[in-house]
């Protein structure tokens, strides 16, 4: 591939000392004060979390393919290279922008509950949550929607230059002939925690711990013999090899070993859906995000909206004023996150009211500029009656037509429910804990919720997955999203806001620190690299700050005004790596 980086670097020197009337992004893309630079591409690109599976989204772009076939090839090379969160055995959702027509759509391939599933199922006798059948039994598991959303993608808005099992065979390639074991990949599988996930269950045990007889190195050539078979499968005989015969047999048999209650029907019945968009303005930008059962677009657009009365811009990236008013603005949000989001097929969702302008002026009022709001004192909203109806893995695809793609899938924790279906490879999900399983318990991610994202059959769990796409005069701008669960829709609204208001270049806006508020507990989250002086100054209005782990890991493109690709994999992952032609 070739790398632009150091004719970049040159160019930045040169226009150093141009003048400049653009816009505080356009500069900053050119700043000579930029720490952190993005790769170049002029054609096409493609932003994800392992280095094969983006040379993979690479090639099929150079052979004609557009962003969505792209797409298909770079998901199903995550399932092997990056299987902690790439995956065939989970749900996730895409947001397509086609370039010739105009036309920007959400695809939803969450995982969904069996129809056996009870509004009880995740309680123990006393009734009291049980995470154990939530997150480490066949309970858990969610009717996995990754192979029928792929299919929906390819189908309707791939080049139809290039077949499904020409997109399928880079990763049946990988999986049968082996791969080497990335830092990332053997990382994950030595840690104490991974280990001990993995060996409740002997298939997964024999498939990641067998060959090497314990975890193994990195550059070890690793094969996936039975995963390769099952995706030879799908290649030959399209989705419905996943959702019945064999493979469906030994997944519904592994759930409901596992004390699941899954059935061919459920699999046989899984249909990805096609939805609308969730959109907004912001600052002369639109944006276009992940509409419910994510939580991820609705609450990504009211703290824009809250936002873009209050002076960040001003105040400046990470001062205490700004972090403040962020995470003053992200605590309403999450506290109506709590309320009002579900499965729009099962709850009248208020996404109109959520993301109007109106409501975002109401809570602003609210905030005062000095002092933090304790939790205790934020409620959820009242909506006018009747109201309108730690592990993932984002993707984002630019082609050369500027069709783009935004991907975020993810089988819930690291590595799923831990369990492998039989002989076929697959590691399944454990996507049903992302239901309230009783109202006010919160789920792994801290989360609380409520009647909306109660357990019913056949629903999809919430989500706060925000792949996402911003428009600058009707034309694609910036495609980015993260992984991070309850952190998702904090950091990719950072990547917006540090590209926008703070006029970071793609690569600084990913480097800068990041920070959280998701109402409770009720502190600030932030990354190692805020000043103490601005710790120190937000404890003073009230807040308190938590030095966490660090936050996310945006897969970002951002096309400038000349066309120009600017790809921004984040140094958070090792491994991440944007690159194009
Ligand atoms: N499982 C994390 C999410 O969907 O938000």
């Amino acid at each position: 591939m070739r790398s632009r980086r150091p004719l970049y670097a040159a160019l930045v020197c040169v226009v150093a000392s141009l003048p400049f009337s653009a816009s505080a992004q356009d500069a900053a893309i050119l700043s000579a004060e930029a720490r952190f630079h993005p790769v170049i591409a002029e054609r096409g690109m493609v932003s994800s979390q392992e280095a094969l599976a983006t040379e993979i989204g690479v090639d099929v772009l150079k052979a004609g393919g557009n962003a969505v076939d792209a797409a298909v090839a770079v998901s199903f090379a995550l399932a092997v290279t990056l299987p902690r969160a790439g995956n065939i055995g989970g749900g996730g959702f895409m947001i397509v922008h086609a370039s010739k027509t105009g036309e920007t759509v959400a695809i939803d391939y969450r995982e969904k509950a069996p129809a056996a599933a009870t509004e009880d199922m995740f309680l123990n006798d006393a009734g009291d949550a049980d995470s154990v059948k939530s997150r480490f039994s066949g309970l858990g598991v969610g009717v996995p929607g990754t192979v029928r959303g792929l299919a929906l993608a390819h189908q309707r808005y791939g080049s139809g230059t290039l077949t499904w099992a020409d997109l399928i065979e880079p990763s049946i390639v990988l999986a049968r002939e082996g791969f080497p074991v990335s830092d990332d990949l053997a990382s994950s599988l030595s840690s104490n925690w991974i280990r001990m996930h993995l060996a409740r269950d002997d298939e997964a045990t024999r498939i990641f711990y067998g060959p090497t007889d314990g975890p193994p190195a990195a550059g070890t050539i690793t094969t996936r013999p039975d995963l390769a078979a099952t995706l030879q499968s799908i290649a030959d005989d399209g989705p419905d090899a996943f959702y019945s015969g064999p493979i469906a047999e030994a997944i519904v048999a592994k759930v409901n070993d596992a004390g699941g209650r899954m059935s061919l029907d459920d699999l046989s019945g899984y249909a990805a859906e096609v939805r609308a968009p969730v959109t907004g303005r912001y600052k002369g930008y639109t944006i276009a995000s992940m509409p419910p059962p994510s939580s991820g677009g609705v609450h990504l657009i009211q703290i824009l909206n809250i936002l873009e009365g209050l002076p960040i811009a001003e105040s400046g990236l990470n001062a205490a004023k700004t972090i403040h008013l962020m995470s003053e603005a992200m605590s309403y949000a999450y506290a109506d996150r709590s309320m009002f989001l579900g499965d729009p097929d099962f709850v009248d969702v208020p996404v109109g009211w959520l993301t109007s302008t109106d409501y975002a002026e109401e809570i602003r009022a609210k905030i005062d500029p000095d002092h933090a709001t304790p939790s205790s004192e934020i409620r959820p909203g009242t909506p006018p009656a009747p109201y309108e109806s730690n592990e993932t893995t984002h993707f984002s695809v630019v082609d050369e037509a500027g069709n783009a793609v935004s991907n975020t899938y993810t089988l819930n924790f690291s590595y799923g429910v831990g369990f492998v279906a039989d002989g076929t490879g697959i590691l399944l999900n454990n996507e049903l804990d992302d239901f309230s399983a009783k109202k006010g318990v919160p789920n792994a991610y801290g989360l609380i919720g409520g009647e909306a994202n109660a357990v019913e059959a056949n629903k999809r769990p919430l989500s706060s997955m925000t792949p996402t796409i911003v428009f600058k005069d009707d034309k694609v701008f910036l495609v980015t999203g993260s992984p991070g669960g309850s952190r998702i829709i904090t950091t990719v609204l950072q990547i917006v806001v540090n590209v926008i208001d703070h006029g970071l270049d793609i690569a600084s806006a990913t480097a800068a620190p990041r920070i959280h508020d998701q109402w409770l507990p009720d502190e600030i989250r932030i990354e190692q690299g805020i000043s103490p002086d601005t710790i120190r100054l937000l404890e003073e209005m009230g807040h308190t700050v938590a030095l966490k782990d660090a936050m996310g890991s945006t897969q970002s493109i951002l096309v400038t005004p000349e066309g120009t690709l600017h790809g921004a994999a984040d140094p958070r992952s090792a491994g991440s790596l944007a690159d194009g032609y």
